[in-house]
């Protein structure tokens, strides 16, 4: 029985991309909402909510219905985790002393890391107790043991779960039924994603084969069609031909019996040309009206950059700080121009401030270096896209290209007016990519990413001749990309070989 239901809505933003749902209905357990960067999610989840209004159509929900949403940005401190913070009601204790966290944490949420944010959010929903409970991409920022934790507080959760995510481990245990949304549409499914994804599959391949049948019979009924037209005017000038030469013996029967035949044979074959023509029109139409949609996404490749020197960046740093806080000590570490570095520790180890401090040892120009940040604020995404707009053709063309290439649709994307968090990574990561870069230095690239875009970056990446810094909660993916392993513990970072990627 549905418990949430929406019908006939619509909702464009300014820049044109925007969700059209016939009929949608949500029941009891999790789903798992998926689609490309850009392609709605976030805003689906926003209308349900009702933090949107739709400008046509409604969504329904029970009277009294309690709703909590953990948004995809960490960057605001809202009153509901504020209030959470404070709470002394048992699931707001449990919550806390499940995630860790300090209260008083959350007077300094500014200095606070992504994946402290995100602790904080969850513990705010799921302690709000709700009957609709939103998750956008609640893995993104989380380590190890985050992740588990939190699989294991929603395979409890009794009421409607929405969850946006690209984390395979988090879907494949818990959502029993599948959104898609992709193309301004959303596609309801039931099923595990696996499944759904293998029926997706098997139905452009079978849309494919339909669509080359359609062409193929058009191109042969054309052909048919213009023998028929030809028949058709050859027999017609024999019959005038014959006309002309007319003998005085044409009159009698046998002359007006070939006469008739000729216009027989020309009125026969001008039906079979009427015939095909109507068969070819609809030919036409079907291969017209297919409905198969342009796949965006290819291979993704980095541009070539000059020789690199030998050793990129040496860093040391007799102690590493973050605010009064001693990350580590005595470092003296070195990136060689084809190092393959996985930096690794748990929330709260200072691996993104390792890395900054690293990269700022860098002696070298910007347009080397591939550095993507593990949270983009907004402003920096629209800056980004500014700037796009505003390039050169050809560097303009380099950043397109590879943003097609990751699947994104670059339309909608250049005409957007705030770009999604994922679309601000990738237009990052784009730009990173055609500027043939020595080093690339990524932090946490996986967030936000759907996961077709993240399957091509893995491939461009493993195929970059020149170093990596990779920081990821994603061992698997570090284990394909990386051969040594800095790890940040016990107050070091700690050097070790990894298994050959
Ligand atoms: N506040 C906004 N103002 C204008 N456009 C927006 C806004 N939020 C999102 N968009 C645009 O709407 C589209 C869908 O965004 P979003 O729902 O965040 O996608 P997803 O969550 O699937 O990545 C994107 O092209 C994005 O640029
Ligand atoms: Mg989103």
């Amino acid at each position: 029985m549905p418990v949430i239901s929406a019908a006939d809505l619509e909702f464009a933003w300014p820049g044109g991309a925007g969700l059209s749902i016939d009929a949608l209905s949500l029941i009891r357990g999790w789903t798992a909402v998926v689609g490309p960067n850009g392609a709605g999610k976030t805003t689906l989840l926003r209308l349900l909510a009702g933090e949107l209004t739709p400008h046509a159509g409604t969504v329904r929900r029970p009277p009294g219905l309690r709703v909590a949403v953990c948004p995809q940005r960490v960057d605001a401190l809202d009153g509901a985790i504020e209030a959470f913070a404070w709470a002394w009601d048992p699931p707001a204790r449990r919550w806390r002393s499940q995630l860790a966290l300090e209260v008083d944490d959350v007077a300094r949420w500014a200095q606070l890391s992504p994946g402290e944010r995100k602790r904080w959010q969850l513990g705010a929903a799921l302690a709000a107790e709700p009957g609709l409970l939103l998750l956008d991409e609640p893995t993104n920022h989380l380590d190890a043991d985050g992740r588990a934790l939190l699989r294991a507080a929603l395979a409890r959760f009794e009421g409607v779960g929405l969850v946006v995510t690209h984390d395979r481990a988090l879907m494949d245990g818990l959502a029993q039924r599948v959104l898609w949304v992709e193309g301004g549409g959303v596609q309801a499914y039931d099923g595990p994603y696996a499944a759904v994804q293998a029926q997706r599959a098997a139905d452009r391949a079978q849309q494919v084969a339909d669509l080359s049948a359609a062409q193929a019979r058009r191109r042969a009924l054309t052909a048919q069609l213009a023998q028929a037209r030809r028949d058709r005017a050859g027999a017609g000038a024999a019959r005038i031909a014959r006309h002309r030469m007319r003998g005085p013996k044409d009159a009698d029967a046998r002359g007006v019996g070939a006469q008739r035949r000729a216009e027989k044979a020309e009125a026969a074959h001008g039906a079979r040309a009427g015939r095909l023509r109507h068969a070819a029109q609809q030919a036409t139409a079907a291969v017209q009206g297919h409905g198969l949609r342009a796949e965006v996404g290819g291979d993704v490749w980095l541009a070539e950059p000059p020789p690199a020197p030998p050793v990129l960046v040496r860093w040391q740093a007799p102690t590493l700080c973050a605010g009064d806080r001693v990350l580590a000590t005595g470092v003296d570490l070195a990136v060689a121009r084809d190092a393959r570095i996985w930096l690794r520790g748990p929330n709260g180890a200072g691996k993104s401030t390792a890395l900054r401090a690293l990269l700022a040892q860098r002696p070298w120009p910007a347009d080397r270096l591939l550095a993507l940040p593990q949270h983009l604020p907004a402003e920096a995404a629209a800056q980004h896209l500014a700037a796009l707009r505003q390039a050169p053709p050809a560097a303009r063309d380099g950043v397109l290209q590879r943003l097609a290439a990751l699947g994104v649709r670059p339309a909608q994307l250049l005409a957007s007016v705030a770009p999604s968090p994922g679309e601000g990574r990738l237009l990052a990561l784009a730009d990173g990519l055609r500027r043939a870069p020595w080093l690339v230095a990524l932090d946490e690239p996986t967030n936000h990413l759907a996961l077709p875009t993240i399957e091509r970056l893995e491939v461009a990446l493993a195929q970059h001749g020149g170093a990596l810094v990779l920081v990821t909660h994603d061992a698997a993916l570090a284990a394909r990309l990386t051969r040594t392993a800095w790890t940040m513990e016990g107050g070091r970072v700690q050097v070790s070989a990894l298994g050959s990627p």
